[in-house]
């Protein structure tokens, strides 16, 4: 069984939220695949400068955006993951989560709350209470993590755990080595792993300044870099796979990955 992925590295404009949908859904439309990747916040950009800019932009995930996606995977018959700002109604008031969501075949499949946040994100995002999970569709089994959830293995992990073939992992990276990071993920895995990263540079009031680092990249369980993409420059590429091979956790005749571990000697 095969299907063909699309990572979608992009160069979202800051709180352009209109431009940045139209523009990945012209990507979209530009490609033929099966599972679309976009960055992590393809819709708002990333560096706030305070609560009132996240509190403007973010959305509840049911979106006239995602209304638009829902009936583009409806109609191609295609799944689409990317990132977004999410408002959620909480008892105290709306609470913001750095979200991604798999939308496929006309359904809200995965909604992931972006467990591990990153530097200033910490200031404006709550810590997801999504947990990971993954879903099964068309006989692919699709797991989601966000960007510096790389940073603690226990993601990947708990994603190859509950059975996924393909861990989809929208991003917005600025730290030069989660591309090396994310060999070794797929690998110790044996899962394929789509990080799609965006391209550009963002400042904000705080005196950041935050350089993308594209290179967006597709590994395969035995380590193959099947895309890698450039570091500087918009960029969407396909590539077909068999997801089934990451269902094989045989390492030889000697050493099945997952059932090899000890989790007694592990916290
Ligand atoms: C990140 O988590 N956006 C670095």
């Amino acid at each position: 069984m095969t299907i063909t992925l699309a990572l979608v590295q992009t160069h979202p404009r800051f709180l352009a939220l209109e431009k940045n949908h139209a523009h990945a859904v012209e990507l979209i439309d530009s490609t033929d695949a099966d599972v679309y990747v976009l960055p992590e916040l393809y819709l708002n950009g990333y560096a706030f400068s305070n609560l009132d800019e996240l509190a403007r932009t973010a959305l509840p995930a049911e979106n006239r955006y995602f209304d638009e996606l829902l009936a583009i995977s409806m109609e191609k018959g295609i799944a689409i993951c990317g990132g977004y700002a999410e408002s959620a109604r909480g008892d105290a008031g709306p609470t913001f989560f750095n979200s991604a969501f798999l939308i496929a075949d006309g359904e809200l499949l995965v909604n992931y709350r972006k467990t591990h946040l990153f530097f200033r994100e910490t200031q404006f995002f709550t810590a997801g209470d999504t947990g990971f999970s993954v879903v099964e569709w068309r006989d692919v089994r699709l797991g989601v993590m966000i960007c510096f959830d790389w940073f603690y293995p226990e993601a990947a992990r708990a994603l190859a755990l509950a059975g996924a073939d393909v861990i989809l992992h929208p991003s917005n990276l600025v730290l030069p080595y989660c591309q090396k990071a994310m060999y070794a993920r797929a690998v110790e895995n044996r899962v394929f792993i789509a990080t799609v990263n965006r391209v550009g540079r963002e400042t904000n009031t705080h005196g950041d300044d935050l350089t993308f680092t594209g290179a967006s990249q597709l590994v395969s369980p035995s380590g193959e870099y099947l895309v890698t993409l450039p570091i500087d420059s918009e960029e969407v590429r396909t590539v077909e796979i068999d997801p089934t091979v990451a269902r094989s956790k045989q390492i030889n005749e000697f050493n099945d990955l997952l059932a090899g571990r000890r989790p007694e000697f592990y916290r």
